[in-house]
């Protein structure tokens, strides 16, 4: 079918034939679509949607639009798994959960992003780590996801270029907020990498990418079922961003809680209840469990031996970075010049956070970006956040600011105070796994 054909089809509210999808990713891909027709597709999907077949085969073309992985020859003696997060703010799971995973005998190759508008990315933390590299060569990647479990690197040209475009035409045509096109490109990237199950981690609240509960959860749903009709098997959990999942947000600091977690210094919190719920369904889709107690008896394990901070280390040495980092963390990961503790103005509980604009603040301190080539700081951002339920006397701390100057933790501090609010009576605490979507 001609695309223009196509795209009146789609403007006008009919379902699109698998076949046809193809033939449109694919002139994505070859250029044999304009810009003008990428865009009116985009709009006209953004505006008549796509049902589950489509999405299907959507998300089936874009897979196949580049290197599919293909773990078959390496003889692995445990199942391909990955985690994929919508993002959030002091969202580290990625850091803990890959090892975490490869010590109970999964195979993790995590291809993670960059940080988006207000969210952290997996990639700049791991970059605050003194020649870690996020682009090693195939067979660096390869020999890691074997022999150590796991190796999280960002993502390469090959795998589903045609969403590139897609996003890139996306981005300025307003037709990033679709479910399909967001579902398709999501799990475009994710199923071109060879899995044999996925976790999603889709985030509610005044951190997350979706606007509403109801459009998370709609997410969620939508993901498991496309996902598993492509033929991988996917559990969706919906869980809190109401607040930072960390009491910290920014990139080294990001790496120190990662550590603290690994090593037994940090034994509880909500970071590492996200992170065990998710790794255990990781550990039940690959068949390395035979129920959720008894995943969550191995991942203790594993966690209380150092079996996943070894891991995590050997990952950290194979991809370039220091052989002693979880010995000696403070003389290899950046620290900031200023420090400035942010203290409540009055007493109250913690009722609410404006979780985007604590995740804004610390692209502004420089631990993000303002353009897409911007460089981002290691060292800055915010630690000891408090946490939503908290009772706080007048000058008790709310968070420490870590900064490059004076002026930046001024305005940082004021960015803070404004979005927490203290209230005389608490708040109910939000439920922190909200739902999980088989
Ligand atoms: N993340 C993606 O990779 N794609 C989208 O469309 C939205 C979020």
């Amino acid at each position: 079918m001609l695309p223009q054909e196509a795209i009146r089809a789609k403007r006008d509210g009919r379902a699109l034939p698998a076949a046809t999808i193809r033939e449109l990713v694919e002139g994505i891909g070859d250029g044999g679509l304009s810009d003008a027709q990428v865009g009116a597709l985009a709009m006209a999907i953004y505006l008549q949607g796509m049902d589950a077949a489509e999405t299907v085969a959507l998300t089936e073309a874009i897979r196949d639009s580049g290197e599919v992985l293909d773990w078959s020859d390496l003889d692995l003696p445990g199942p391909v798994l990955d985690k994929h997060s919508t993002g959030g703010v002091g969202d580290l799971v990625s850091l803990v959960l890959g090892p975490w995973v490869a010590a109970c005998g999964g195979h993790v190759p995590m291809i993670s992003g960059r940080g988006l508008g207000h969210t952290g990315g997996t990639l700049d933390k791991l970059e605050a780590i003194p020649g870690y590299s996020v682009t090693p060569d195939t067979a660096t990647f390869r020999r890691l996801v074997k022999d150590v479990g796991v190796a999280i690197i960002g993502q390469t040209g090959r795998l589903a270029p045609t969403d590139r475009r897609l996003y890139a035409v996306r981005d300025v045509t307003a037709t990033v907020e679709s479910l399909p096109l967001i579902v398709s490109s999501i799990l475009g990237k994710k199923l071109a990498c060879g899995l044999d199950a996925l976790v999603m981690d889709v985030k509610v609240g005044s951190g997350a990418f979706m606007p509403t509960a109801e459009a998370s959860r709609e997410l969620a749903s939508t993901i498991a079922e496309v996902a598993s009709q492509a033929g991988t098997s996917t559990t969706a959990l919906l869980t809190d961003m109401s607040q930072p999942l960390a009491p910290c947000a920014g990139n080294a600091v990001e790496v120190r809680e990662a550590l603290a977690v690994l090593t037994g210094e940090r034994r509880d919190g909500r970071l590492l209840t996200v992170t065990r719920t998710l790794a255990a369904e990781m550990l039940l889709a690959g068949g390395l469990a035979a129920d959720r107690d008894a995943a969550q008896a191995r991942l203790d394990e594993r966690l209380a031996s150092g079996a996943a901070a070894e891991r995590f280390a050997r990952m950290v040495a194979g991809l370039g970075g220091p052989s002693d980092l979880l010995e000696a963390a403070d003389r290899h990961l950046p620290t900031a010049p200023v420090v400035r503790e942010v203290r409540a103005e009055r007493a109250g509980h913690l009722r609410r956070m404006d979780t985007r604009a604590l995740g804004l603040a610390v692209v502004e301190l420089g631990g993000g970006r303002r353009a897409p080539d911007d460089p981002v700081d290691p060292a800055v951002g915010l630690t000891g956040i408090a946490a939503l339920g908290d009772r706080l006397a007048a000058g008790q701390p709310l968070a420490t600011v870590h900064a490059r100057s004076e002026d930046d933790a001024e305005r940082a501090e004021r960015q803070l105070l404004a979005a927490v609010e203290l209230g005389e009576t608490p708040a109910p605490a939000p439920t922190l796994i909200q739902d999980i979507i088989r």
